[in-house]
């Protein structure tokens, strides 16, 4: 398996607080005297990834493995096309996604088995770093509560699968050589903010820098 290196992500399942995370995780790195990050997201605000989008609330309504492609084709785009994340990687920023690979393995594995979402993602070069945001469904379903929508996925018994489903996922992406690293994000915001910063500061990219620790 191909590692991109500059590149990390973060997973886990709805309402885990991957979003929060990478807002502060921002602004860390800009304390800390590096600017270099790029923080991105999947589905991305691009033509595919809106259509995921609008998929995801229910309109229109498309079969599991049409959302499995749409997933890779967005994918696809986010790596490779202008201003994406290989690009960016190459030329020495720190790119880090709101989610990638995973959540396609974790999540289109429930609806449509692991041979199709494992085909599709096959080409993809794995990150170097991911922070798997772990969560009981419980409390991670309480959080989106709030939210005025909700999404397909957004129901215990599939936010439970989805959790199981990292977890196993986890020794895989350690085989291909990625440096996996479990948040507590049951955890309140900062403490959560700690772990994240503890492991991505350990990546090459930003162990040249050199200013006092946190
Ligand atoms: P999410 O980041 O949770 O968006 P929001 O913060 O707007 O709720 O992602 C939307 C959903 O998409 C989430 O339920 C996970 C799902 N998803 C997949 O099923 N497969 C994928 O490959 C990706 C990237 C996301």
């Amino acid at each position: 398996m191909q590692i991109l290196p500059n590149f990390a992500v973060l997973e886990g399942g709805d309402g885990s607080g991957t979003t929060t995370q990478l807002r502060l995780l921002k602004r860390r790195c800009v304390e800390y005297g590096f600017p270099l990050l790029y923080d991105t997201y999947e589905p991305t605000g691009g033509p595919i990834g809106k259509l995921i989008r609008a998929a995801l609330q229910g309109e229109p309504r498309l079969r599991a493995e049409t959302l499995a492609r749409l997933f890779a084709a967005d994918r696809h785009e986010h790596l490779y096309g202008p201003e994406g994340i290989a690009e960016r990687c190459a030329r020495g920023a720190l790119v880090v996604s709101d989610r990638y690979t995973p959540s396609s393995l974790a999540y289109q594995g429930i609806d449509c088995g692991d041979e199709l979402p494992r085909l599709l993602n096959a080409s993809f070069p794995a990150p170097e770093l991911l922070l798997f945001f772990d969560l009981a469904p419980q409390a991670a379903l309480k959080r989106l509560e709030s939210r005025p929508r909700r999404e397909v996925y957004e129901y215990l018994d599939f936010q439970i699968q989805v959790r199981d489903r990292y977890k196993a996922l986890i020794p895989q992406y350690e085989a291909w050589g990625v440096r996996v690293v479990s948040i507590d994000a049951g955890a309140p915001p900062e403490e959560a903010a700690r772990q994240v910063w503890s492991a991505v500061k350990k990546m090459p990219i930003l162990e040249l820098f050199n200013t006092p620790s946190y």
